[in-house]
C-alpha cells in the first residue's frame, strides 16, 4: 500500500526523523571525538593539550570558516596515539549512532593527521576496524571505513599514504577527499585517485561546500567521483544542478556544519529544500559532530523545525536516499527500504 503522507499530522515528525531507520555518509571520526574524551585520552597518553579544561575548550568551538575549525579539530586529533584510542573514539560514535537508529555508517578517517605525528597506520585502521566489527556483532550496524586524503598536502603525500595502507586494503570501502578546500582543487588528486580506482576502492570527495562549483565539476570528471561531500554551492551552476539529478549524482549535505562553518547565516537560510525540488538525491549527515552541535538526529530534527517547507515526504526521501547513496549490497538496501517503510506505514495508519 503507498504511504499516505499526508495523514501524517506535523507534531509526529520529530518522533518520525528519530525513529526512522537511516544511513549516515558523511562522518569524520575525528569529529566525533568530545571533549570530555579529549581531555580523558590526552590524561591517558601525557599529552598537552592548550586548553585549561573541557568548557575551555568547548568555549573555543567558535569558527568563523572551515579553517578556523580545522585548526582546532587537528589539535583535537593530536590525542589520539593507540590503537585503543582509536578504538574508544570509534565506538562512542557508534553508541550515538544505534541511539539515532542508523543502520548503516560509512566513516572517514584522516591518517595523514595521525601518521606525520608518528602513529603507525596498522593502528588507525586496527582500531577503528575493531570498533566497526563490534558495532556490526552488538547493534547490528553496517559500517565501512573510507580513507579521506588532506587536500592541503601534496599529492606525493597521497600516493605514500595509499601505498602504506594496502596492507590493509580489506578494512576499507573507499578512499575521500576532505580539510582545506579552497585553493585545492580536485585535480590536484588525479594520479592517486586513478590509482584508488584501479584498486577498485570507492570515490568520493569534498566540493562546493567553500569551493566553487568548478570544483564538482573536476570532482566528477577528472576523479570521477560517485558522490559529492557538501556539494551545496552546485545551485550557483543550473548546468551542474541539471547534470548532478540526470546523474543520481549524491550530494552527502550537512546542515549543523554548515550553518557552524558559516556556509549558510542560519538553518532557515540553508538550500536543502531548493536542493530537494531540484530532484537531487541529497542526504543529511553530520560530519563532525562533536564540533557542531549535533549528532544524525539533531541534524534531522533542527533541519526541519527550521524549514517548514519539509515535510514527512522528504523526510522519507531523505532516508531513502541515504541508502541508494550508499555502497551497500542491493540485498542490505532493499532491507532497510522495507525497514522505513514500515516505519512510515505504522505512523501513517
Ligand atoms: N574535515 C573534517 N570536516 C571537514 C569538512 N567539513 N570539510 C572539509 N574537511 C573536513
Ligand atoms: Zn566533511
Amino acid at each position: 500500500m503507498p504511504i499516505d503522507f499526508d495523514a501524517i499530522p506535523r507534531d509526529r515528525l520529530p518522533a518520525l526523523l528519530r525513529t526512522m531507520p537511516k544511513a549516515e555518509l558523511h562522518l569524520h571520526i575525528e569529529g566525533s571525538l568530545e571533549p570530555e574524551l579529549i581531555f580523558r585520552l590526552a590524561e591517558r597518553n601525557r599529552v598537552d593539550l592548550p586548553y585549561a579544561s573541557v568548557e575551555a575548550l568547548r568555549a573555543a568551538y567558535a569558527f568563523t570558516d572551515l579553517q578556523s575549525f580545522l585548526d582546532i579539530y587537528y589539535a583535537g586529533a593530536s590525542v589520539l596515539l593507540k590503537e585503543a584510542d582509536f578504538f574508544d573514539m570509534a565506538w562512542a560514535y557508534f553508541e550515538r549512532a544505534a541511539a539515532d537508529n542508523i543502520v548503516h555508517a560509512e566513516i572517514f578517517f584522516d591518517p595523514q593527521t595521525h601518521t606525520a605525528r608518528g602513529v603507525p597506520m596498522e593502528a588507525v585502521i586496527k582500531g577503528l576496524d575493531h570498533a566497526c566489527q563490534r558495532a556490526h556483532s552488538e547493534f547490528g550496524i553496517s559500517a565501512k571505513l573510507i580513507l579521506c586524503f588532506l587536500r592541503h598536502l601534496s599529492e606525493d603525500e597521497a600516493l605514500a599514504t595509499l601505498a602504506e595502507a594496502m596492507p590493509w586494503r580489506q578494512h576499507f570501502i573507499g578512499v575521500g577527499l576532505d580539510s582545506g578546500e579552497r585553493g585545492n582543487p580536485p585535480e590536484k588528486f588525479a594520479r592517486v585517485f586513478a590509482k584508488a580506482r584501479e584498486a577498485g576502492l570507492h570515490v568520493v570527495a569534498h566540493a562546493g561546500e567553500e569551493g566553487p562549483p568548478e570544483y564538482i565539476r573536476s570532482a566528477l570528471d577528472v576523479l570521477k567521483v560517485e558522490r559529492i561531500d557538501h556539494g551545496v554551492r552546485c545551485v550557483e551552476d543550473a548546468d551542474l544542478v541539471a547534470r548532478l539529478a540526470r546523474e543520481r549524482m549524491p550530494l552527502t549535505v550537512c546542515p549543523l556544519s554548515n550553518v557552524k562553518l558559516c556556509v549558510f547565516p542560519t538553518l532557515a537560510d540553508h538550500n536543502l529544500p531548493a536542493l530537494l525540488q531540484a530532484g537531487l538525491c541529497v542526504t543529511i549527515n553530520s560530519d563532525d559532530p562533536a564540533y557542531f552541535g549535533g549528532y544524525l538526529n539533531q541534524n534531522f530534527v533542527e533541519t526541519f523545525a527550521a524549514l517548514p517547507a519539509l515535510g514527512p515526504r522528504d523526510a522519507y526521501r531523505l532516508a531513502a536516499n541515504s541508502f541508494e547513496a550508499s555502497f551497500a549490497s542491493d540485498a542490505d538496501k532493499a532491507r532497510w527500504r522495507a525497514a522505513l517503510d514500515a516505519a512510515f506505514g505504522a505512523t501513517a495508519s
